[in-house]
């Protein structure tokens, strides 16, 4: 496929328009967008008007992720869905997520309104960091059919609960399964950055995915009894805070004990939260990964009975609630092939490598074959405003996408993937 877009120019917009994304915040002097926030609606018009232009018809599901269909040759026609998520973490970079659908829409562009046998569908996934519900993933489980009622009455910190929160931005959450996967969808694809210094390390620009790790996601309340600071003794206590204290650093033994294992306590939240007042509760996140699903599950349960542990002893209470519990998953070995191939076409050597952060494939590899192309993160930084990518890697990636475009248009295997659709 000829494209005569120049691809570095191609990349320099994709930078620019991640930057710029970047300036539409819910939190000023930093990029913070989270759930179908009043910045998300801004992104989403930001976006939207992109994908138009680049020939793609718009549209918002009700779990509030921003589609954009970019039609095939022909009306009748499976598709080829690409895409991450727009929603970001607190004090985030300008690529994690956003740079997997700005990079989808320059693929978009460059095919310069030329018709493929079937029709590409860029999403821009409403929720994968699970920021404000302690939750991941609310765009891609509602397209996996897995975004049960459990986790629509989940609430954030102002106790707004997810359905509200879609009730709040004009959608029907009655109609979520209309977000579903279509049974025509014969591929999902995406880009993201590593968030890891292992391509760096090797010199590589792209990585293609083999494997994510899964994850445990949940929260603890540690209830003790809130008094007076001064004047309850130290052996008279029911102290939240301490109580948590000591857990949270069994967490970093316990996952210091297992190679591979990683666990972080992220978020804590302290009620009445005043100097001179013992803790009366403190709410804790918790977050678990490995590649072995036995080790991580082991882990999250031997951790939820240390709390118990720690509580009797202590004269408290815990309560304990799984937000996620998502197994790891695989890549399709053919498409993660043919990203091989289309890169060597781009000039580009590739390193094949399991990814430890969540992405919205993970929810999706379990209805499609799915693959994903990371590139080289400068530092390996990411989760932090310095998160950054080069102008060259991403030529590489927009080059490696047409180059597979061109070959999943012409493949006699992706063919009868298209014949079964
Ligand atoms: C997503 O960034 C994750 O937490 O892995
Ligand atoms: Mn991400
Ligand atoms: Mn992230």
């Amino acid at each position: 496929m000829e494209h005569s877009v120049a691809i570095a120019d191609q990349a320099e917009k994709v930078i620019a328009r991640c930057k710029r994304l970047a300036s539409i915040t819910e939190v000023p002097g930093s990029t913070c967008r989270t759930f179908l926030s009043m910045a998300m609606r801004d992104c989403y018009q930001e976006v939207g008007e992109w994908m138009e232009a680049a020939g793609a018809e718009v549209s918002i599901d009700a779990a509030g992720n921003l589609r954009g269909f970019y039609p095939a040759a022909q009306t009748v026609a499976p598709r080829l869905v690409l895409g991450s998520h727009l929603d970001t973490v607190p004090d985030a970079g300008a690529y994690d997520g956003i740079l997997g659908v700005v990079l989808a829409v320059s693929l978009l562009e460059t095919l310069e309104d030329r018709k493929l046998p079937f029709a590409i569908e860029v999403i821009g996934f409403s929720e994968e960091e699970g920021v404000r519900f302690g939750m991941p993933f609310i765009g891609s489980r509602a397209l996996a059919g897995k975004l049960d009622d459990e986790s629509l009455n989940c609430k954030d910190t102002n106790g707004v609960t997810v359905r509200s929160a879609i009730e709040n931005f004009g959608l029907q959450p009655a109609e979520i399964s209309k977000a579903g996967m279509r049974t025509d969808s014969l591929a999902y694809l995406e880009f993201h950055i590593e968030q890891g210094p292992v391509l760096e390390s090797l010199g590589i620009p792209l990585g293609v995915v083999e494997g994510i790790a899964g994850q445990t996601r949940g929260e603890f309340i540690f209830v003790g009894r809130a008094n007076h600071a001064g004047t309850t003794p130290m052996n008279l206590r029911h102290d939240a805070m301490s109580a948590a204290a000591e857990w949270i650093i069994e967490v970093e033994r316990v996952a210091k004990r297992e190679k591979g294992l990683v666990a972080t306590v992220g978020r804590i939240a302290v009620t009445p939260n005043a100097a001179n007042v013992i803790a009366g509760q403190v709410r804790v996140s918790l977050d678990v990964r490995h590649k072995s699903d036995h080790v991580r599950t082991c882990a999250a349960d031997f951790l939820a009975i240390q709390a118990q542990e720690i509580v009797h002893r202590r004269g408290l209470k815990v309560e304990h609630k799984v937000l996620l519990n998502q197994p790891a998953v695989s890549m399709d070995p053919f498409l993660m092939e043919q990203i091989e191939q289309a890169a060597a076409k781009a000039g580009c050597r590739t390193h094949r490598m399991v990814s430890g952060a969540g992405h919205d494939a993970m929810i999706l590899a379990e209805k499609v074959p799915t693959a994903m192309i990371f590139l080289r993160t400068p530092g390996g930084i990411s989760h932090h405003p310095s998160e950054s990518v080069s102008v060259e890697d991403v030529a590489k990636a927009i080059e490696c996408g047409m180059c597979l475009l061109t070959q999943l248009a012409t493949s006699v295997e992706f063919q009868k993937r298209m014949y079964r659709a």
